[in-house]
């Protein structure tokens, strides 16, 4: 009996090594922000790698790149991807090992001359981190439903550059529809960067669903006034504002329980002086839950919380939705293909969910989609010390691709 095609891990490090190594900063992070030079940089790489194993190379009106195998038109092809924006203290897998190990499963199958009844497609999608342009998972919301395309593009960064602009700046404002190819079925690796399966000692993990996400950027303006001589009682001080609400969401959320959890990861304060009362506090609040009517209430705490501190602080507060998706639940179907790999494989796998956001949370609007995980060292993730290891990152590539095969030959 012929054995089962593998994956080549060498060859998948030494492109994700490849990768990473673009505008590596000194403390080993990875910095590809969405359609900055070093985002180009690893898009034309990304795109070289394509063409070099025969696909043919898509780019759309949001920068998506999209490597197809060239098969029957009319088949609908199963997809795979992740992103390769990183936010600006990455780690090397977050999004590029999902995008990667796609690339490597397709050249795995050729090289075993392995083909399959359906095309196999590999996706890079733009702006999933949302870092530097809201929402996130641009690219693949857009691909998924078709946001409002202008919209998207005069997403503004806070020093003001449109996407637009960048696109066309970077060389990748594309021809091509959003989502103008409907896969049969997509399927997406991704380190799980939560503690989970470290801590159980597990090794994979099958997505079945995944949390809403708000963020929303709030701001505070008070009245800058001398840090000395201003008596306490005369303040409207938009630091301590934003203090309050960062308190006050952490003890939401404990309170609140179950998957609740609330981050002000960004403030910016102005003028940001020693000696002087700040005058406005801009800061960002993210609050996921898998319940929508759980995340629907941590929301309504918070507006009720910043209109009575605006009261109390004789402030003004105004709050703007940066992003909100909805929990989502992945494919029954796609998952139990996942579990039968893995049965294949010999491995035990888990039934879980993510807690971070994915491009498979769009995608799953439109095609079967589920995930598959791998554990996170410590659960730790965008950073510079996430890390899996390699038999890991081998083992989940390698049922990334039983699972596509079984997929591709529906
Ligand atoms: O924020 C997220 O969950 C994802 O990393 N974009
Ligand atoms: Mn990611
Ligand atoms: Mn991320």
């Amino acid at each position: 009996m012929t054995p089962h095609p593998t994956i080549n891990r060498d060859r998948l490090f030494a492109q994700l090594e490849a990768l990473n190594a673009i505008n590596r900063q000194p403390d080993g992070s990875c910095c590809r922000l969405a359609l900055s030079d070093a985002d180009r940089q690893g898009r034309d790489l990304l795109v070289s790698w394509m063409k070099e194993i025969g696909l043919e190379v898509r780019i759309d009106r949001i920068g998506n790149i999209v490597g197809l195998q060239s098969g029957a038109a009319s088949t609908a092809p199963v997809m795979t991807g992740s992103h390769i924006d990183t936010v600006a203290t990455g780690g090397p897998l977050d999004g590029s090992l999902g995008v990667l190990a796609g690339l490597e499963v397709v050249r795995a199958l050729a090289e075993a001359g392995v083909a399959t009844k359906r095309p196999l497609a590999v996706a890079a999608f733009t702006n999933e981190e949302g870092v530097r342009f809201q929402p996130d998972m641009l690219g693949s919301l857009m691909y998924a439903v078709g946001f409002s395309l202008d919209a998207a593009l005069q997403s503004t960064a806070a020093d003001g550059t449109k996407l637009g602009d960048e696109l066309v700046r970077i060389g990748y404002a594309g021809k091509a529809q959003c989502g103008e190819i409907r896969p049969h079925a997509y399927v997406e690796l991704h380190i799980e960067q939560g503690p989970l399966l470290d801590r159980l000692g597990e090794v994979l993990g099958a997505v079945e669903d995944l949390q809403g996400i708000s963020w929303q950027e709030v701001t505070v303006r008070g009245v800058s006034n001398h840090a000395g001589t201003t008596p306490m009682s005369l303040r409207h001080d938009a630091a301590y504002c934003a203090a309050k609400a960062a308190v006050f969401v952490r003890d939401l959320a404990k309170q609140m329980g179950g998957s609740q959890v609330a981050t002000v990861g960004s403030v910016r304060l102005v003028p940001n002086l020693v000696n002087v009362i700040a005058r406005q506090a801009t800061f960002t609040v993210d609050l996921r839950n898998t319940d929508e009517t759980l995340l629907r209430d941590a929301e309504s705490e918070l507006a009720n919380f910043l209109q009575d501190l605006a009261r109390d602080e004789q402030v003004s507060i105004d709050a703007r939705q940066l992003a909100r998706t909805e929990p989502v639940r992945f494919s029954d179907q796609v998952l139990s293909l996942i579990e039968r790999a893995a049965q294949d494989l010999g491995c035990p796998i888990r039934r879980m969910t993510s807690g971070a956001g994915h491009d498979a949370q769009m995608m799953a609007r439109i095609c079967p989609t589920a995930m598959i995980f791998v554990p996170s060292v410590g659960g730790i993730s965008h950073n510079p010390k996430e890390h899996t290891a390699p038999e890991h990152v081998d083992l989940g590539a390698n049922l990334l691709l039983r699972t596509l095969q079984l997929l591709a030959n529906q």
